[in-house]
C-alpha cells in the first residue's frame, strides 16, 4: 500500500485490488470511470484518485448530473454570464470551470441528459467550452473522474458511446459488499471509533451482533451498513450493542427490500427519489419480460391496460420501447418485439397500425375484439391507439366515429 487511505477500509482481496488500481491510476492524469453499486464507495475512492493525484492542492468538485433537473445541468457544469437568462442577474461559475487543474467527479453518468452529453463530448474533443450566454472561449485542464451504478453502461442506449471511451480509459470495478464479506469486520470497527470518538461513551458489538451482520447481504452496501450501525448504536443504550436490537433493524431493511437485489427504500440506501423510482420501473419490466417468456406481446398484454410502453420507456430515460430493450440488454432480444408463434398472421404490426386500418376494420367487424384479432394486435394496444386518436375510450369511439 502506498500511504495511508483517508477511512476507506480495504481488507479483503477484492479491494486490495481496488486500492491497487488507485495507486496506479492516481498519478497518471488520465480519466477515470468507476462502476460499482450504490453505496460501494465511488465517490470515497474518486476523493482518493484525487489525493494521490498531482492534482491534489487544487479542488475536488462533485456534481450528480442524473440527478439536477435537465435545464439545470448545463449552468452548474458549466455556468453562464449574467444576463444570460431569466434569472440569471449575475454571472455564475460552473463545476468544469471551477475544477481547473484540478478534478471533477461526475456522479451517475447514466443519467446525464443527451445534450449536455453532446456538449462534454465536443468540449473534451476541442478543449475549450464557454458559459452560458457567453462569447468567449474558455479553457480549463480538468481531470474527469466518473461514476455510474450501471453495469451495463456500455450497453446502454442513453448514454453515448464515443462519450463513454472517452471518460473511460481507464476503469475501476468496487465490488458489492457481499461479495467482500471480510470488509464488514473492519468496516464496522472503523465505524465504532468514530462514533466513540465522537459521542462518548464506548459502544461494542459482541461476536453475536457481528455474525449477525455478516449474514445480511446489504444492497445498500457500505452506506447502508453504516446506517444500520448508526441506528444500532443510537436505538440500543447500553453500552454493548444488543444483538436483538441488530435483528430487528435488519429485519426491517429486508421488509424495505423487494427481490432482495437492488431495489431498496430510498431511506434505507440514501437514493434519490427519481433514481429509486428508475430502478424500481428497471426491475418491474425486467421482472415482467422474464415471466413473460421474454415476448414483449405477452407482457404488454398484461400491462398495457395500465401503462403504455412508451410511456413506460420514457420513464425509463429511453427514446423509445427498441431503445428501452436494447439498454436493458434483455437476452432474448430478437424475438422481444414479434408475435408468439401461435399467432403467426400479421407478425410484430402492434405498432404499425394505422388509424385508417383501424377504423375500417373496427367498422368491418363492429367488434373490438375481431379488428383486433384481424390486424393481429392485442386489445389494449387498440385502446392505445383509440386515445391517440383523441377518443376518450371505446364507449366514446363508438358513439363518435361510428
Ligand atoms: N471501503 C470503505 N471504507 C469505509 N467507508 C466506506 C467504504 N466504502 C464506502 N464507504 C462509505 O460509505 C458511504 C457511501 O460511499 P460513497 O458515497 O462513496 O458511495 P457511492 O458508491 O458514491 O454511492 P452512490 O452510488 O449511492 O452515490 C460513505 O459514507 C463512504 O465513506
Ligand atoms: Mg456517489
Amino acid at each position: 500500500m502506498n500511504g495511508s487511505y483517508s477511512g476507506m477500509v480495504a481488507v479483503s482481496q477484492a479491494m486490495a485490488e481496488v486500492q491497487r488500481k488507485i495507486d496506479l491510476y492516481a498519478p497518471l492524469d488520465t480519466y477515470v470511470l468507476i462502476l460499482g453499486e450504490t453505496g460501494t464507495g465511488k465517490e470515497l475512492v474518486s476523493r482518493e484518485i484525487h489525493a494521490r493525484s498531482g492534482r491534489k492542492e487544487y479542488r475536488f468538485e462533485a456534481l450528480n448530473t442524473g440527478a439536477l433537473p435537465r435545464e439545470l445541468v448545463e449552468s452548474e457544469l458549466f455556468g453562464y454570464e449574467q444576463g444570460a437568462f431569466t434569472g440569471a442577474t449575475s454571472r455564475k461559475v460552473g463545476y468544469y470551470e471551477l475544477a481547473d487543474n484540478g478534478t471533477l467527479f461526475l456522479d451517475e453518468i447514466g443519467n446525464m441528459p443527451p445534450e449536455t452529453q453532446v456538449k462534454l463530448l465536443r468540449i473534451l474533443d476541442e478543449g475549450v467550452f464557454r458559459r452560458i450566454g457567453g462569447v468567449i472561449d474558455r479553457q480549463a485542464n480538468v481531470r474527469i473522474i466518473s461514476a455510474t451504478n450501471n453495469p451495463d453502461i456500455y450497453n446502454a442506449a442513453n448514454f453515448r458511446n464515443d462519450l463513454l471511451y472517452r471518460l473511460s480509459v481507464a476503469v475501476i470495478e468496487i465490488p458489492p459488499l457481499r461479495e467482500r464479506m471480510d470488509d464488514i469486520t473492519p468496516i464496522v470497527n472503523s465505524f465504532l471509533r468514530r462514533w466513540n470518538e465522537r459521542n462518548g461513551p464506548e459502544k461494542t458489538l459482541n461476536s453475536h451482533g457481528l455474525r449477525l451482520l455478516t449474514e445480511y447481504d446489504y444492497p445498500g452496501n457500505v452506506r447502508e451498513l453504516q446506517n444500520i450501525l448508526e441506528r444500532a448504536c443510537v436505538e440500543s443504550p447500553e453500552r454493548t450493542i444488543n444483538p436483538e436490537v441488530v435483528q430487528r433493524i435488519l429485519q426491517e431493511q429486508k421488509r424495505h427490500i423487494t427481490h432482495g437485489k437492488d431495489v431498496t427504500a430510498a431511506q434505507v440506501t440514501g437514493l434519490g427519489y427519481t433514481e429509486s423510482k428508475r430502478r424500481f420501473a428497471l426491475n418491474y419490466m425486467r421482472e415482467l419480460f422474464e415471466s413473460s417468456g421474454g415476448n414483449l406481446f405477452v407482457a404488454a398484454k398484461r400491462l398495457m391496460d395500465k401503462v403504455s410502453s412508451e410511456e413506460i420507456s420514457r420513464d425509463l430515460g429511453y427514446e423509445s420501447l427498441e431503445q428501452m430493450i436494447g439498454g436493458m440488454k434483455i437476452e432474448y432480444k430478437p424475438t422481444m418485439l414479434a408475435e408468439p408463434a401461435t399467432k403467426t398472421k400479421h407478425q410484430g404490426r402492434r405498432s404499425r397500425i394505422t388509424d385508417d386500418e383501424l377504423m375500417r376494420a373496427i367498422r368491418q367487424h363492429g367488434s373490438f375484439s375481431k379488428a383486433a384479432g384481424e390486424l393481429g394486435v392485442v386489445g389494449s394496444a387498440i385502446d392505445y391507439r383509440i386515445k391517440k386518436m383523441g377518443y376518450k375510450g371505446r364507449k366514446d369511439f363508438r358513439k363518435r366515429a361510428l
